[in-house]
C-alpha cells in the first residue's frame, strides 16, 4: 500500500546541460503541442511529479496534520514536516524550524512586516526598497509606515536596469533597519549581488530581505552563502501548487518575531486570562495549514532538482540569448534589461500597446504576460505604462522563442 511518504524520485534520463533543450516537455500534460508557453515568471506549469503528488494526498492518504491520534494523521504529519525539511535542505537553511509555510510570497513579506516590523521598527528608522520590486514588496511596508511612522527610501536602478548597489552604499544610514530587495526582477530578470547586499546592510546594522520569487526557479539559493536574514518565495513560480509558499529566516529573528495571526495551531495553552504561544515556525502557522500544497511543493523541489538549478539555469539563459538576439535585429523593439537577465526578457513593440501584441501572439498560441507585472513604479521609471515580457521554463525551447519572433514580425506587419 501507498503511503503518504513515498514521494519517489523522477527518473530523468534525458538532462542536457549547457543550454541545451531540457526534453522534459512531456512532463507538462497542461502543455498541448505547438503551445509556446512564456508565462512561466506569472506562474510555473506543473510536471507530472507534481500533480500525482496532489492527486495522492488527496486521493489516497489524505487527513489532518499535527492532532490526529490516528494512524493517518500521523503519517500525513510525516509528511507535512518532511517537505519542511525538503525546503530546508533546498535553501541550504540551518534546520527546518526556520521554515514558515504560508499562502506565498506575498504574505511571507507581510508577515514579516507585521511581525517583525511592529515588534522591532519604530517612527524615524528607515527601510530601503528598490525601483524594481514588485508591489508585494513594496505595499506591506507602507503600510508598516502607516501604522509606526518608519520611512521608506527607494534605490534607483543602473542603466541597464539592476539595483544600484554603488547607489544603496551611498543612501545606506545607520537609521536604516531593513534593506528589502528582489533577487531576481520579475520585469527585467536582473540579478542582485545579495552577497554584496547582505554586507552593505549589515553594515549600518540593517536585517536583508530577499524576495527570491523568480530566483528559486532558476538558480540554486544557499541562504547561509547568501548571508541574508529573510528569504521568501512562492511555490506556484517553482512548479508547485498555488496557495503554498516559504519564509526562510534566522532563527534568532524568528524566536524573537510575536505571531501575527492568532488561532489553532500556534498556541502552547490558552485560557480567557492568557495565552502562551508555540516556538516558530508553528508560532507563525495559525489554522489548518496547506497540507497537500506542502506536499506539492516537496514534489515540486524533487523535480527541479532532478533536473538541476545549474542546467536549468544554462538552459533559460541559452532561451534569453535567442531571444534578445531575434529582437534586437528587429529595428522596432526595444528590449529592457541587461544582457544576462536571467530567464525574463521585457520588451515594447514601437507604437503597439503592449496588450496588443499579447494578443495577437496569442493568435499565433505564443503566451506572453503584458501589462505593469505588479510593478507600476518600475513602469514610471522605465517611462512605459507597461511592457510585453516573455518568461522560461523549463519546458520552453528554441521553437517557442521562434514562435514568438515570427509572432512580433506579424505584430510589425498588421501595425504597418
Ligand atoms: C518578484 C516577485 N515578488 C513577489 C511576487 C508575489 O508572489 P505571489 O503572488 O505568489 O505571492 C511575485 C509574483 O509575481 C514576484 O514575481
Amino acid at each position: 500500500m501507498s503511503t503518504v511518504l513515498d514521494n519517489k524520485p523522477h527518473p530523468r534520463p534525458l538532462v542536457q546541460a549547457g543550454g541545451e533543450p531540457l526534453d522534459v516537455l512531456a512532463d507538462f500534460p497542461a502543455i498541448p503541442e505547438g503551445w509556446a508557453y512564456l508565462d512561466t515568471a506569472a506562474t510555473a506549469q506543473k510536471p507530472k511529479p507534481v500533480i500525482d503528488a496532489i492527486t495522492r494526498a488527496y486521493g489516497e492518504t489524505y487527513a489532518t496534520v499535527h492532532r490526529g491520534v490516528y494512524q493517518r494523521s500521523a503519517d500525513m504529519t510525516l509528511a507535512y514536516e518532511a517537505a519542511r525539511r525538503r525546503v530546508a535542505t533546498f535553501l541550504n537553511a540551518g534546520s527546518a524550524d526556520e521554515i514558515v509555510f504560508v499562502r506565498g510570497a506575498t504574505e511571507a513579506i507581510n508577515l514579516v512586516a507585521r511581525s517583525w516590523g511592529h515588534a522591532h521598527l519604530k517612527a524615524g528608522d528607515r527601510i530601503l526598497l528598490s525601483r524594481l520590486e514588485h508591489h508585494s514588496n513594496i505595499v506591506p511596508w507602507q503600510m508598516l509606515r502607516d501604522r509606526t511612522g518608519v520611512e521608506i527610501d527607494v534605490a534607483p536602478l543602473t542603466e541597464d536596469g539592476r539595483i544600484d548597489l554603488d547607489a544603496v552604499e551611498r543612501m545606506l544610514t545607520p537609521a536604516h533597519k531593513l534593506v528589502a530587495l528582489a533577487h531576481v526582477s520579475n520585469v527585467l530578470g536582473s540579478l542582485l549581488d545579495v552577497r554584496r547586499a547582505a554586507d552593505l546592510a549589515h553594515g549600518v546594522g540593517a536585517k536583508l530581505l530577499v524576495d527570491g520569487c523568480q530566483a528559486v526557479p532558476r538558480l540554486a539559493v544557499d541562504v547561509a552563502a547568501l548571508d541574508c536574514d529573510f528569504y521568501v518565495f512562492s511555490g506556484h513560480k517553482l512548479y508547485g501548487p498555488t496557495g503554498i509558499g516559504c519564509l526562510w529566516a534566522r532563527p534568532e529573528l524568528l524566536d524573537a518575531m510575536p505571531p501575527w495571526q492568532g488561532g489553532g495551531s500556534m498556541i502552547d495553552k490558552v485560557t480567557f486570562e492568557r495565552t502562551t504561544y508555540a516556538p516558530p515556525p508553528t508560532r507563525f502557522e495559525a489554522g489548518t495549514p496547506h497540507i497537500v500544497g506542502a506536499l506539492g511543493l516537496h514534489a515540486a523541489i524533487d523535480y527541479v532538482e532532478s533536473i538541476g538549478l545549474s542546467a536549468i539555469h544554462a538552459h533559460e539563459t541559452a532561451l534569453v540569448r535567442q531571444t534578445r538576439d531575434a529582437l534586437r535585429d528587429l529595428n522596432s523593439v526595444t528590449l529592457f534589461g541587461p544582457e544576462d537577465s536571467a530567464g525574463i526578457v521585457s520588451f515594447a513593440v514601437e507604437g503597439v500597446h503592449p496588450h496588443d501584441v499579447g494578443t495577437i501572439l496569442d493568435e499565433a498560441r505564443v503566451a506572453i504576460r503584458a501589462g505593469h507585472h505588479c510593478a507600476q513604479p518600475l513602469m514610471e521609471a522605465l517611462g512605459v505604462p507597461a511592457t510585453a515580457r516573455a518568461s522560461f521554463g523549463v519546458y520552453n525551447g528554441p521553437a517557442d522563442v521562434d514562435a514568438l519572433v515570427k509572432g512580433i514580425e506579424r505584430v510589425r506587419r498588421i501595425f504597418g
